[in-house]
Protein backbone atom coordinates (compact mmCIF):
# COMPACT_ATOMS: atom_id res chain seq x y z
CA UNK A 1 0.00 0.00 0.00
CA UNK A 2 3.05 2.11 0.50
CA UNK A 3 3.99 1.03 -2.96
CA UNK A 4 7.64 0.89 -1.80
CA UNK A 5 7.74 3.85 0.03
CA UNK A 6 8.87 3.98 3.41
CA UNK A 7 6.43 6.59 4.83
CA UNK A 8 2.70 7.38 3.79
CA UNK A 9 3.68 10.83 3.74
CA UNK A 10 6.86 10.52 1.29
CA UNK A 11 4.63 8.92 -1.42
CA UNK A 12 1.55 11.48 -1.04
CA UNK A 13 4.34 13.89 -1.47
CA UNK A 14 5.20 12.07 -4.37
CA UNK A 15 1.52 11.53 -5.94
CA UNK A 16 1.07 15.52 -5.91
CA UNK A 17 1.22 15.84 -9.57
CA UNK A 18 -1.49 13.03 -10.20
CA UNK A 19 -3.52 14.87 -7.29
CA UNK A 20 -3.18 18.29 -8.35
CA UNK A 21 -4.41 17.04 -12.20
CA UNK A 22 -7.29 15.02 -10.46
CA UNK A 23 -8.26 18.53 -9.02
CA UNK A 24 -8.16 20.53 -11.78
CA UNK A 25 -10.12 17.88 -14.05
CA UNK A 26 -13.10 18.64 -15.75
CA UNK A 27 -13.59 22.18 -13.86
CA UNK A 28 -12.57 24.24 -16.93
CA UNK A 29 -13.30 23.78 -20.55
CA UNK A 30 -10.29 24.05 -23.28
CA UNK A 31 -11.45 27.81 -23.22
CA UNK A 32 -10.43 28.35 -20.13
CA UNK A 33 -14.38 28.80 -19.05
CA UNK A 34 -14.62 27.80 -15.34
CA UNK A 35 -17.23 24.56 -14.81
CA UNK A 36 -17.62 23.99 -11.15
CA UNK A 37 -21.31 22.72 -11.44
CA UNK A 38 -21.05 21.46 -7.92
CA UNK A 39 -21.13 24.83 -6.37
CA UNK A 40 -24.99 24.40 -5.54
CA UNK A 41 -25.24 28.59 -5.24
CA UNK A 42 -26.54 29.85 -7.57
CA UNK A 43 -24.61 32.71 -9.66
CA UNK A 44 -27.41 35.36 -8.08
CA UNK A 45 -26.59 34.35 -4.72
CA UNK A 46 -23.01 34.79 -5.99
CA UNK A 47 -23.35 37.96 -6.97
CA UNK A 48 -24.78 39.19 -4.14
CA UNK A 49 -21.92 37.93 -1.62
CA UNK A 50 -20.16 40.77 -0.24
CA UNK A 51 -17.62 39.57 2.01
CA UNK A 52 -16.15 35.58 2.37
CA UNK A 53 -14.91 34.01 5.20
CA UNK A 54 -12.56 31.32 5.04
CA UNK A 55 -12.02 29.21 7.95
CA UNK A 56 -9.78 26.31 8.77
CA UNK A 57 -7.70 24.88 11.22
CA UNK A 58 -3.50 23.91 11.07
CA UNK A 59 -2.92 23.42 7.49
CA UNK A 60 -5.83 23.84 6.37
CA UNK A 61 -5.82 27.94 7.29
CA UNK A 62 -2.57 28.25 5.48
CA UNK A 63 -4.06 27.06 2.21
CA UNK A 64 -7.08 29.64 3.54
CA UNK A 65 -4.07 32.28 4.23
CA UNK A 66 -3.08 31.97 0.28
CA UNK A 67 -6.58 32.14 -0.99
CA UNK A 68 -7.28 35.49 0.39
CA UNK A 69 -4.39 37.16 -1.64
CA UNK A 70 -5.94 34.85 -4.83
CA UNK A 71 -9.38 35.62 -4.12
CA UNK A 72 -9.49 39.35 -3.14
CA UNK A 73 -6.93 40.14 -6.14
CA UNK A 74 -9.71 38.45 -8.68
CA UNK A 75 -12.68 39.35 -7.14
CA UNK A 76 -12.74 42.60 -4.94
CA UNK A 77 -14.50 40.89 -2.61
CA UNK A 78 -13.46 41.44 1.34
CA UNK A 79 -11.84 38.27 2.32
CA UNK A 80 -11.26 37.53 6.10
CA UNK A 81 -9.58 34.21 7.12
CA UNK A 82 -9.67 32.85 10.49
CA UNK A 83 -8.47 29.59 12.90
CA UNK A 84 -12.39 27.76 12.70
CA UNK A 85 -11.62 27.57 16.90
CA UNK A 86 -11.23 31.03 17.35
CA UNK A 87 -14.27 32.17 14.76
CA UNK A 88 -17.47 31.55 16.74
CA UNK A 89 -16.17 32.61 20.22
CA UNK A 90 -15.68 35.94 18.50
CA UNK A 91 -19.50 36.94 17.89
CA UNK A 92 -18.59 37.39 14.11
CA UNK A 93 -20.24 39.60 11.97
CA UNK A 94 -22.29 37.27 9.36
CA UNK A 95 -25.17 38.18 7.15
CA UNK A 96 -26.53 36.14 4.01
CA UNK A 97 -24.30 37.71 1.91
CA UNK A 98 -21.20 36.42 3.34
CA UNK A 99 -19.99 33.43 1.92
CA UNK A 100 -18.06 30.99 4.34
CA UNK A 101 -14.92 28.73 3.13
CA UNK A 102 -14.48 26.09 5.01
CA UNK A 103 -11.51 24.30 4.40
CA UNK A 104 -10.89 20.54 5.86
CA UNK A 105 -8.86 17.74 3.87
CA UNK A 106 -10.74 15.03 6.77
CA UNK A 107 -14.07 16.92 6.83
CA UNK A 108 -14.65 15.86 10.34
CA UNK A 109 -12.54 18.58 12.29
CA UNK A 110 -14.60 19.03 15.16
CA UNK A 111 -13.39 22.60 15.30
CA UNK A 112 -14.73 22.99 11.82
CA UNK A 113 -17.69 22.02 11.94
CA UNK A 114 -18.94 23.84 15.22
CA UNK A 115 -17.87 26.52 12.82
CA UNK A 116 -19.91 26.36 10.31
CA UNK A 117 -22.90 24.95 12.46
CA UNK A 118 -22.69 28.68 13.94
CA UNK A 119 -22.04 30.69 10.45
CA UNK A 120 -25.50 28.45 9.09
CA UNK A 121 -27.26 29.63 12.26
CA UNK A 122 -26.15 33.00 11.58
CA UNK A 123 -27.70 32.35 7.95
CA UNK A 124 -24.46 32.53 6.15
CA UNK A 125 -23.91 30.58 3.09
CA UNK A 126 -21.31 28.02 3.55
CA UNK A 127 -19.26 25.99 0.94
CA UNK A 128 -16.91 23.07 1.90
CA UNK A 129 -13.35 22.47 0.96
CA UNK A 130 -13.06 18.98 0.98
CA UNK A 131 -11.21 15.86 0.69
CA UNK A 132 -13.39 13.39 1.69
CA UNK A 133 -16.35 12.37 -0.25
CA UNK A 134 -19.51 12.01 1.98
CA UNK A 135 -18.09 13.74 5.27
CA UNK A 136 -19.42 15.43 7.76
CA UNK A 137 -18.16 19.07 7.36
CA UNK A 138 -19.78 18.97 3.54
CA UNK A 139 -22.61 17.03 4.06
CA UNK A 140 -23.42 20.34 6.65
CA UNK A 141 -22.50 23.07 3.98
CA UNK A 142 -24.66 24.43 1.24
CA UNK A 143 -22.18 23.40 -1.11
CA UNK A 144 -18.56 21.59 -1.74
CA UNK A 145 -15.89 21.65 -3.87
CA UNK A 146 -14.09 18.61 -3.56
CA UNK A 147 -9.80 18.53 -3.52
CA UNK A 148 -10.28 15.33 -5.16
CA UNK A 149 -6.34 14.29 -3.93
CA UNK A 150 -7.04 10.68 -2.58
CA UNK A 151 -6.76 9.42 0.72
CA UNK A 152 -4.83 10.90 2.86
CA UNK A 153 -3.28 8.89 5.40
CA UNK A 154 0.20 10.41 6.61
CA UNK A 155 -0.98 12.72 9.21
CA UNK A 156 1.32 15.69 8.15
CA UNK A 157 -0.86 17.00 5.32
CA UNK A 158 1.15 17.11 1.76
CA UNK A 159 -1.19 16.33 -0.96
CA UNK A 160 -4.43 18.09 0.75
CA UNK A 161 -2.43 21.19 0.98
CA UNK A 162 -1.70 21.37 -2.78
CA UNK A 163 -5.11 20.45 -3.82
CA UNK A 164 -6.75 22.66 -1.50
CA UNK A 165 -4.96 25.64 -3.03
CA UNK A 166 -5.88 24.90 -6.39
CA UNK A 167 -9.33 23.85 -5.40
CA UNK A 168 -9.25 27.99 -3.39
CA UNK A 169 -7.68 29.30 -7.20
CA UNK A 170 -10.70 27.51 -9.12
CA UNK A 171 -13.36 29.17 -6.90
CA UNK A 172 -11.95 32.33 -6.69
CA UNK A 173 -11.65 32.20 -10.17
CA UNK A 174 -14.87 31.59 -10.64
CA UNK A 175 -16.29 33.78 -8.99
CA UNK A 176 -14.46 36.38 -10.84
CA UNK A 177 -16.29 34.98 -13.89
CA UNK A 178 -20.19 35.03 -12.37
CA UNK A 179 -19.27 38.55 -11.01
CA UNK A 180 -17.37 39.75 -14.53
CA UNK A 181 -14.18 41.36 -12.13
CA UNK A 182 -12.25 39.66 -14.60
CA UNK A 183 -11.98 39.26 -18.07
CA UNK A 184 -12.33 36.12 -20.02
CA UNK A 185 -9.06 35.79 -21.33
CA UNK A 186 -7.57 36.77 -17.67
CA UNK A 187 -9.10 33.62 -16.20
CA UNK A 188 -8.08 31.84 -19.23
CA UNK A 189 -4.44 33.06 -18.70
CA UNK A 190 -4.35 31.90 -14.78
CA UNK A 191 -6.41 28.31 -15.72
CA UNK A 192 -3.24 27.54 -18.36
CA UNK A 193 -0.57 28.85 -15.66
CA UNK A 194 -2.62 26.26 -13.38
CA UNK A 195 -2.44 23.45 -15.88
CA UNK A 196 0.91 23.71 -15.68
CA UNK A 197 1.63 22.91 -12.22
CA UNK A 198 1.49 18.76 -11.97
CA UNK A 199 4.35 19.33 -14.45
CA UNK A 200 6.31 21.73 -12.11
CA UNK A 201 5.66 19.91 -8.78
CA UNK A 202 6.97 16.26 -10.78
CA UNK A 203 10.19 18.87 -11.63
CA UNK A 204 10.75 19.71 -8.01
CA UNK A 205 10.47 15.51 -7.35
CA UNK A 206 12.53 14.57 -9.69
CA UNK A 207 15.24 16.83 -7.92
CA UNK A 208 14.19 15.62 -4.37
CA UNK A 209 17.73 14.07 -3.66
CA UNK A 210 19.19 17.70 -3.28
CA UNK A 211 16.78 18.40 -0.81
CA UNK A 212 17.34 15.35 0.93
CA UNK A 213 21.17 15.63 1.30
CA UNK A 214 20.66 19.28 2.53
CA UNK A 215 17.75 18.00 5.28
CA UNK A 216 20.46 14.91 6.51
CA UNK A 217 23.03 17.62 7.28
CA UNK A 218 20.43 19.34 9.48
CA UNK A 219 19.92 16.12 12.21
CA UNK A 220 20.46 17.97 15.39
CA UNK A 221 19.40 21.26 14.60
CA UNK A 222 17.52 23.19 17.62
CA UNK A 223 15.60 25.82 15.34
CA UNK A 224 14.60 26.61 11.86
CA UNK A 225 13.27 30.06 10.74
CA UNK A 226 10.87 30.27 7.48
CA UNK A 227 10.55 33.96 5.81
CA UNK A 228 8.20 35.05 3.06
CA UNK A 229 6.64 37.88 1.73
CA UNK A 230 3.22 37.74 0.06
CA UNK A 231 1.46 34.41 -1.00
CA UNK A 232 4.76 33.49 0.44
CA UNK A 233 4.26 34.26 4.11
CA UNK A 234 1.48 30.87 4.17
CA UNK A 235 3.96 29.25 2.88
CA UNK A 236 6.67 29.81 5.51
CA UNK A 237 3.84 28.93 8.11
CA UNK A 238 3.30 25.62 6.31
CA UNK A 239 7.09 25.10 6.31
CA UNK A 240 7.82 25.84 9.89
CA UNK A 241 4.95 23.09 10.73
CA UNK A 242 5.77 20.24 9.11
CA UNK A 243 8.95 20.75 10.47
CA UNK A 244 7.51 21.19 14.30
CA UNK A 245 4.86 18.16 13.45
CA UNK A 246 7.99 15.43 12.33
CA UNK A 247 10.85 16.25 13.42
CA UNK A 248 9.38 17.82 16.72
CA UNK A 249 12.16 21.29 16.25
CA UNK A 250 10.97 24.76 16.59
CA UNK A 251 10.10 25.99 13.65
CA UNK A 252 8.42 29.46 13.31
CA UNK A 253 7.51 31.41 10.04
CA UNK A 254 7.38 35.05 9.99
CA UNK A 255 6.54 37.69 7.34
CA UNK A 256 9.92 38.94 6.28
CA UNK A 257 8.79 42.24 6.70
CA UNK A 258 8.21 42.05 10.05
CA UNK A 259 11.64 40.77 11.14
CA UNK A 260 12.84 44.03 12.26
CA UNK A 261 9.48 45.00 14.14
CA UNK A 262 10.93 41.67 16.70
CA UNK A 263 12.21 38.61 15.27
CA UNK A 264 15.53 39.64 14.23
CA UNK A 265 16.54 39.27 17.45
CA UNK A 266 16.60 34.86 17.18
CA UNK A 267 19.27 35.68 14.42
CA UNK A 268 22.78 34.40 15.60
CA UNK A 269 25.44 32.57 13.96
CA UNK A 270 24.44 28.71 11.93
CA UNK A 271 20.49 29.04 12.36
CA UNK A 272 18.93 27.59 9.35
CA UNK A 273 16.27 30.48 8.07
CA UNK A 274 14.44 29.19 5.06
CA UNK A 275 13.86 32.16 2.50
CA UNK A 276 10.91 32.10 -0.41
CA UNK A 277 12.07 34.79 -2.55
CA UNK A 278 8.99 36.18 -4.13
CA UNK A 279 9.06 35.58 -8.35
CA UNK A 280 10.90 38.90 -9.93
CA UNK A 281 7.46 39.85 -11.51
CA UNK A 282 7.07 41.27 -7.89
CA UNK A 283 9.89 44.44 -8.21
CA UNK A 284 9.53 45.81 -4.96
CA UNK A 285 8.76 42.62 -2.70
CA UNK A 286 11.47 40.65 -5.03
CA UNK A 287 13.86 43.85 -3.96
CA UNK A 288 13.05 44.26 0.00
CA UNK A 289 13.27 40.28 0.24
CA UNK A 290 16.58 40.67 -0.72
CA UNK A 291 17.87 43.12 1.73
CA UNK A 292 16.10 40.88 4.98
CA UNK A 293 18.02 38.21 3.30
CA UNK A 294 21.63 40.13 3.03
CA UNK A 295 20.30 41.50 7.04
CA UNK A 296 19.82 37.44 8.43
CA UNK A 297 23.18 36.72 6.18
CA UNK A 298 24.65 39.59 7.82
CA UNK A 299 24.36 38.28 11.07
CA UNK A 300 25.29 35.11 10.45
CA UNK A 301 22.53 33.40 9.38
CA UNK A 302 22.58 29.87 7.08
CA UNK A 303 20.53 31.26 4.19
CA UNK A 304 18.34 28.34 2.47
CA UNK A 305 17.26 30.15 -0.49
CA UNK A 306 14.09 28.78 -2.59
CA UNK A 307 13.75 31.11 -6.02
CA UNK A 308 12.58 31.05 -9.10
CA UNK A 309 15.07 29.84 -12.08
CA UNK A 310 16.95 32.37 -13.56
CA UNK A 311 16.86 34.69 -10.90
CA UNK A 312 20.21 35.72 -10.07
CA UNK A 313 20.40 38.61 -7.85
CA UNK A 314 20.22 36.36 -4.53
CA UNK A 315 22.83 33.90 -5.20
CA UNK A 316 25.42 35.87 -3.56
CA UNK A 317 23.51 35.86 -0.23
CA UNK A 318 22.48 32.22 -0.31
CA UNK A 319 23.90 29.43 1.49
CA UNK A 320 21.92 26.95 -0.35
CA UNK A 321 19.46 27.64 -3.47
CA UNK A 322 16.77 25.45 -4.27
CA UNK A 323 15.49 26.46 -7.76
CA UNK A 324 11.36 26.71 -8.75
CA UNK A 325 9.73 26.50 -11.78
CA UNK A 326 8.54 30.01 -12.89
CA UNK A 327 5.30 30.52 -12.11
CA UNK A 328 3.02 34.01 -11.37
CA UNK A 329 3.19 34.73 -7.74
CA UNK A 330 -0.15 33.99 -6.57
CA UNK A 331 0.25 30.12 -8.17
CA UNK A 332 3.96 30.18 -6.11
CA UNK A 333 2.77 28.59 -3.04
CA UNK A 334 1.77 25.20 -5.00
CA UNK A 335 5.49 24.89 -5.86
CA UNK A 336 7.58 26.74 -3.20
CA UNK A 337 5.71 24.09 -0.41
CA UNK A 338 6.96 21.17 -2.08
CA UNK A 339 10.59 21.32 -1.39
CA UNK A 340 9.67 22.72 2.29
CA UNK A 341 8.03 19.09 2.61
CA UNK A 342 10.40 17.10 1.60
CA UNK A 343 12.74 18.62 4.16
CA UNK A 344 10.67 18.19 6.88
CA UNK A 345 9.86 14.21 5.91
CA UNK A 346 13.75 13.54 5.17
CA UNK A 347 14.99 15.42 8.39
CA UNK A 348 12.41 13.33 10.45
CA UNK A 349 13.44 10.45 9.11
CA UNK A 350 16.76 10.67 9.60
CA UNK A 351 16.38 11.72 13.01
CA UNK A 352 14.48 8.69 13.69
CA UNK A 353 11.58 9.64 14.03
CA UNK A 354 7.60 7.90 13.06
CA UNK A 355 6.89 10.11 9.92
CA UNK A 356 3.60 9.01 9.55
CA UNK A 357 2.35 9.24 13.37
CA UNK A 358 4.30 12.01 14.66
CA UNK A 359 4.17 12.14 17.94
CA UNK A 360 0.56 13.29 20.46
CA UNK A 361 -0.97 14.31 17.03
CA UNK A 362 -4.48 12.26 15.01
CA UNK A 363 -4.82 12.43 11.50
CA UNK A 364 -8.30 14.07 12.13
CA UNK A 365 -9.21 16.38 15.71
CA UNK A 366 -12.89 15.26 15.94
CA UNK A 367 -12.56 16.76 19.31
CA UNK A 368 -12.92 20.82 20.70
O1 LIG B 1 -8.70 17.54 8.21
P1 LIG B 1 -8.44 19.00 8.34
O2 LIG B 1 -7.95 19.61 7.09
O3 LIG B 1 -9.63 19.76 8.87
O4 LIG B 1 -7.30 19.11 9.42
C1 LIG B 1 -6.87 20.37 9.87
C2 LIG B 1 -5.58 20.24 10.65
O5 LIG B 1 -5.77 19.46 11.80
C3 LIG B 1 -4.46 19.63 9.81
O6 LIG B 1 -4.21 20.36 8.66
C4 LIG B 1 -3.15 19.55 10.62
O7 LIG B 1 -2.66 20.84 10.88
C5 LIG B 1 -2.13 18.71 9.85
N1 LIG B 1 -1.59 17.70 10.72
C6 LIG B 1 -1.03 19.52 9.24
O8 LIG B 1 -0.05 18.75 8.62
Amino acid sequence: EKDGYDWFMRKEIFEQPRAVADALLGRHDGDGLLQLDEVRISEDELREVDKIVIIGCGTANYAGLVAKYAIEHWTRIPCEVELAHEFRYRDPILTRNTLVVAISQSGETADTLMAIRYARQQKARVLAVCNTNGSTIPRESDAVIYTHAGPEIGVASTKGFLTQLIACYLLGLYLAQVRGTKFGDEIAAVVDELAKMPDHVQCLLDSAEQVYELARTYAGTRSVLFLGRHAGFPVALEGALKLKELAYIHAEGFAAGELKHGPIALIEEGLPVFCVMPPRGRDQLHDKMVSAIQEIRARGARTLVLVEEGDEEVTRYADELIRLPVVPTLLQPVVATVPLQLFACELATAMGHDVDQPRNLAKSVTVE
